[in-house]
């Protein structure tokens, strides 16, 4: 497989995917209506590979701009990372997300239909599970309704593409992400958070930036041992090789439909993200402890040994990297 669209190709973990196909020799077509990142992430990805995809600005949900995209560039596998991603605000415009996520999902499968492409790698992610406590978490574990419209949409996405290659010759690879963090090495290119960040990390670098006054951890009194959530956090750098991996996967084996875990396989607490972060950067964070925040899981981390054992994808970069990584993307943003 050599020619992959990418929808969301300029966002956060579809920038640094398609940085890795470049580097693996790849055509990549990507697609975005840069409603949620910017045009310049284009040059930036020509900074680091030396070349950049081809690129349509434009929306999944127009189903005859999607027919051009295909019919001129003929892709052969497709990955799939367009869509709106804030829990909260999907709390505020359901309607708004179902739209986005769940009719681009149906307008991409549909012309992806159309011009016989069915490699497909979908972004899911750990919401699927809900409020589980059942960490390391594995992919046979019983998911659960979701507890917002953003969880609804990629629990029905999944439930779409399950129901359709029981008729159609589709191979879909399920990535359930876990938390995403960090940026390229070069600082070219991450997280582009519009507005005040609802996600630890990027509130972690804008505070030690002085845009935000204060970081608020949600609760020390759940029953972790150091009293704060716990998460399974994710350079975003190996998360973008896994979906190399995917695509081979896809290329040479003959089945339906996969699901895979993409974690790092281990849980760090909110605490230790913000110490360690203090610690690599030698950075002083005002930060304090506040009320615990509607929703939040107490703790989830990954099982991600069936990525390993089937994808040949493991995890390779730390947490200190993605603290790193994070601030060093946070001190050049602006200029
Ligand atoms: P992002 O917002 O940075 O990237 C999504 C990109 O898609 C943006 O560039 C946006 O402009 C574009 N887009 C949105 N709707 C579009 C549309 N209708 N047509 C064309 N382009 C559109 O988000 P991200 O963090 O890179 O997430 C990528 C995918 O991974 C999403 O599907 C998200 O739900 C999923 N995911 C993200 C996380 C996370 O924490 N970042 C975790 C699990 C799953
Ligand atoms: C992490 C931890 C907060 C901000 C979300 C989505 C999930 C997936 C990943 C897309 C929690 C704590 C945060 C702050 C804090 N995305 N926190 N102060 O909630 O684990 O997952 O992103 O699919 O679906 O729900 O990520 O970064 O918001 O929070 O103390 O200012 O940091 O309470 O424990 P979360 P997050």
């Amino acid at each position: 497989m050599n020619k992959i669209l990418v929808t969301g190709g300029l966002g956060y973990i579809g920038s640094h995917t398609v940085v890795e196909l470049l580097e693996q020799g790849k055509e990549v077509i990507a697609i975005d209506n840069l409603n949620n990142s910017d045009i310049r992430v284009l040059s930036r990805i020509e900074q680091i590979c030396g070349r950049k995809p081809l690129f349509t600005e434009g929306d999944i949900l127009d189903k005859d701009l999607l027919r051009k995209v295909f019919d001129e560039h003929k892709p052969e596998g497709i990955i799939h990372f367009a869509a709106y991603k804030a829990v909260g605000e999907s709390t505020e415009k359901p309607v708004m997300y179902y739209e986005n996520n769940l009719s681009g999902l149906i307008n991409l499968i549909g012309v992806a239909e159309e011009f016989e492409v069915y490699n497909f790698v979908f972004s899911s992610s750990c919401t699927v599970y809900g409020d589980t406590s059942n960490s390391p978490i594995g992919e046979d574990e019983p998911l659960q309704l979701a507890i917002s419209p953003y969880g609804t949409t990629k629990l029905l996405g999944e439930k779409i593409l399950q129901d359709l290659v029981n008729f159609k010759p589709f191979k879909v690879v399920n990535l359930r992400y876990f938390n995403p963090v960090g940026a390229h090495p070069s600082a070219l290119i991450g997280e582009l958070p519009l507005g005040v960040p609802s996600n630890l990390v990027p509130y972690i670098t804008q505070t030690a930036a002085g845009i935000r006054e204060q970081l608020v951890i949600f609760g020390n009194d759940y029953n972790t041992p150091d009293g704060t959530n716990i998460r399974d956090f994710i350079h975003v750098v190996d998360l973008a090789k896994a979906h190399i991996k995917a695509l081979d996967y896809a290329a040479n084996n003959d089945f339906k439909l996969e699901y895979f875990n993409l974690g790092a396989g281990k849980g760090h607490s909110v605490l230790e993200v913000v110490k360690c972060f203090e610690r690599v950067n030698d950075v002083k964070l005002n930060y304090r402890f506040g009320e615990r925040r509607a929703g939040d899981v107490v703790q989830i981390w990954a099982d991600a040994s069936k990525a390993d054992r089937v994808l040949d994808w493991r995890t390779e970069l730390s947490l200190e990297t993605m603290m790193e990584s994070a601030w060093k993307w946070q001190q050049q943003l602006g200029d």
